[in-house]
């Protein structure tokens, strides 16, 4: 038993707050309970001191007969002398108190027998006497009463307070029993075995909440380190490609007796693939620093007109290549607040794949028009092979190509895509693409647009006009 733990902590306030509670109830019955005793008491001796009084003012011998049927204890002294006491008053040893006026109101006092007696006294005139009454109750049944009920008050205190001690240590153990079985199943859960799930045996307690959302937060780290996996497996395998043609390439001409102009195509051959691994590795630290979020961006209002317009002059020779045409519909002027650098990128990546994906005399279109009114669209669309529809929600993850070969044989490892969508939506975009197998595709990005402030003309104000 841990004193950090929950379970004794829980407890031990507990117990310490039964306590002081039951302190405090019992000592404020006994308190409330001695002082009814005690008022009781004392109307019952203003009741007989009044009963005395009447007696002594009407017939003051009757009280020899109170006297003698011992109705209570009590002495009446005629002046200083003696004149009706009861045996009990002095079996009690009440004599030596002296009712001198100081006991006009009930006090307890002492008997010279160790017994305490409540007392009162009063003094009255009749009929040319001056009379002292003292009366007395004997507190011992009162103190009895009182003495039990403050043992049998320390007897279950203690035990009320260990019982409940046992039965909140029991119950703190059956209510925390599920955290001591999450406990013992988080532990198991490790980096190599993110599979496992915390036990949700009510989904509607406090306990089963927190397992659902830990079990979530497993479900998303377990996807992410599978992501990672596949990530670091397939980037590994992506450059030792260009790594083992390199390696080959200069093996193979290391072996010949080459001339000049072979040497330099060996060595033109190496640096292409070298070039390639630049571009991959380039690729991959775009991605890096995507994920960690470390690309400051820089969002101006922007014209996509002039920015696809640019986009084209820069790829118009690779289109060339290919006897393709590549077009720019200019509708009307569209501005976005974006980061002009990033938003190229994606541009490009779309275009270049256009070119490189559609065959030889294919066309390339690239479209931008407002959609409405709120939204700025880029639309790249050509007619080439198209994406199968089972294709068209993966291609833009990592690596992923539709024909790996084909694909690789024209430069890519499957990235360009997935840094496009990574560069349109950190712009506050969205891409889609629409395709059909054979019949073309069109890769479409959606910005909020940005509308120029136009000029505002200041009216006159009545006042002002007025004023003319
Ligand atoms: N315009 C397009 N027409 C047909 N297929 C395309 C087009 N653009 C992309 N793809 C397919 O999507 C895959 C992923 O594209 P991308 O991420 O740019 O990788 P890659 O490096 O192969 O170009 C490509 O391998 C290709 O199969
Ligand atoms: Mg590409």
């Amino acid at each position: 038993m841990s004193l950090r733990s929950v379970r004794t902590r829980f407890t031990l306030w507990y117990t310490a707050v039964l306590s002081i509670t039951l302190l405090f109830f019992s000592t404020g019955t006994y308190i409330l309970v001695r002082a009814s005793f005690l008022n009781h008491m004392d109307w019952e001796l203003r009741h007989q001191t009044a009963s005395l009084t009447r007696v002594l003012d009407h017939n003051p011998l009757k009280i020899m007969k109170i006297m003698e049927h011992e109705e209570g204890i009590f002495r009446v002294l005629d002046g200083e002398n003696p004149f009706a006491a009861t045996s009990s008053w002095s079996a009690a040893g009440l004599d030596k108190f002296s009712a001198d006026g100081k006991f006009l109101s009930p006090r307890s006092w002492t008997a010279p027998n160790g017994r305490t007696y409540r007392l009162q006294s009063t003094i009255t005139s009749s009929a040319g006497h001056g009379y002292r009454i003292a009366v007395a109750i004997d507190e011992q049944p009162t103190q009895q009463l009182l003495h039990l009920l403050a043992f049998i008050m320390l007897l279950s205190i203690p035990a009320a307070v260990v019982l409940a001690v046992a039965g909140g240590y029991l119950l703190a153990g059956r209510v925390l029993a599920p955290v001591s079985i999450m406990t013992a199943k988080a532990r198991e859960i490790t980096a190599e075995r993110l599979s496992g799930r915390l036990p949700v045996e009510d989904t509607n307690d406090e306990f089963g909440q927190l397992a659902t959302v830990f079990n979530q937060t497993f479900a998303r780290l377990e996807d992410s380190f599978e992501r990672m996996r596949r990530f670091t497996a397939d980037a590994s395998h992506e450059l030792r490609t260009p790594l083992t043609a390199i390696r080959s390439v200069g093996e193979v001409g290391l072996q010949r007796n080459n001339d000049a102009d072979v040497c330099r195509e060996t060595i033109a051959s190496m640096l292409e693939e070298a070039d390639r691994l630049t571009k991959l590795v380039d690729a991959l630290l775009t991605l890096s620093k995507a994920d960690s979020n470390t690309i400051p961006l820089n969002r101006q209002p922007t014209d996509l007109n002039a920015l696809v317009a640019e986009v084209i002059d820069c790829l118009q020779v690779l289109a060339e290549e290919k006897e393709q045409t590549l077009i720019q519909d200019d509708t009307e002027p569209v501005f976005a607040k974006v980061d002009y650098a990033i938003l190229r990128q994606a541009v490009i990546n779309l275009v270049d794949n256009a070119i490189k994906y559609t065959q030889p005399r294919g066309g390339i279109r690239v479209v931008v028009r407002p959609k409405a009114a709120r939204d700025a669209v880029i639309e790249i669309i050509d007619n080439g092979p198209g994406i199968p529809q089972e294709h068209q929600a993966r291609i833009f993850d990592r690596f992923y190509r539709i024909d790996r070969g084909r694909s690789r044989d024209m430069g890519g490892a499957g990235l360009g895509l997935a840094i496009t969508r990574w560069a349109v939506e950190t712009n506050g975009g969205q891409i889609e693409v629409e395709s059909t197998e054979g019949g073309g595709s069109i890769f479409r990005i959606v910005l909020p647009a940005w509308i120029p402030p136009r000029w505002t003309v200041s009216r006159p104000t009545n006042r002002q006009a007025s004023l003319r």
